[in-house]
């Protein structure tokens, strides 16, 4: 499970992520793909004159499928700090490997900050933030157009955001692997 690695090392000596590591990488692409594909429906092709209550059951069905990344990306977070991820190929040039890093490290920030806003979001404008239809995350605000004001046009852009992220992420990482012919790809998908 470990490949060798140590909290102590910056980088890992086995060129694969453990399997945990991955496991969390493939939830959470599939889970971001379905809230953003589920979010954008809602928000530009339904609206409640027309579409009524079905609007609300889809973004229920929005939040209740995305605040399940919050929990995701915190044990992401500890993990990664206690399992280091394989070393970048030494075919990447210094500026390469720094960009991939500030690239990664964006999205971290990104996942933590989508459903921040999400739920401050759904919060101000009088509503909860329920998980997977089984509890709701504690309210940290009360009903406060003020704020819905802000972090509702926070949470569209960031959205966007973010899609453009992840695609240029799956495109660097289709071309480490059918341009370049590096390990990065199979490093995420396979043990030795
Ligand atoms: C990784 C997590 C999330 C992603 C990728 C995401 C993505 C999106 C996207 C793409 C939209 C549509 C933006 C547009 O109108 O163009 C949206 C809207 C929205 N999101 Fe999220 N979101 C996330 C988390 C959350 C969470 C946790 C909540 C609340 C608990 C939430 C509440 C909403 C609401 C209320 C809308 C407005 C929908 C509408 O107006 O029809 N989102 N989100």
């Amino acid at each position: 499970m470990d490949n060798h690695s140590t909290a102590s090392n910056s980088q890992s000596n086995s060129q694969y992520y453990t399997r945990t590591a991955q496991v969390l990488h493939w939830v959470m692409a599939l889970i971001f793909i379905v809230a953003w594909g589920i979010g954008f429906y809602s928000g530009n092709f339904l609206s409640y004159d027309v579409d009524g209550s079905f609007k609300g059951d889809v973004i229920t069905l929005h939040k209740n499928i995305a605040t399940t990344i919050i929990f995701l990306v915190l044990i992401r977070i500890f993990w990664r700090y206690t399992h280091p991820a394989p070393k970048l190929p030494d075919t990447m040039s210094p500026l390469m490997q720094k960009l991939a890093h500030v690239g990664h490290l964006m999205l971290y920030l990104i996942l933590l900050a989508l459903p921040i806003t999400g739920c401050l979001f759904s919060w101000s404008a009088g509503h909860p933030a329920p998980v997977l239809y089984l509890f709701e995350i504690p309210r940290l605000v009360q009903d406060n157009p003020e704020l819905l004001a802000i972090v509702k046009p926070i949470h569209i852009y960031l959205s966007w955001f973010a899609g453009l992220l992840i695609v240029g992420h799956a495109a660097a990482a289709l071309k480490h692997h059918f341009i370049d012919g590096d390990h990065v790809l199979r490093s995420m998908l396979k043990q030795r």
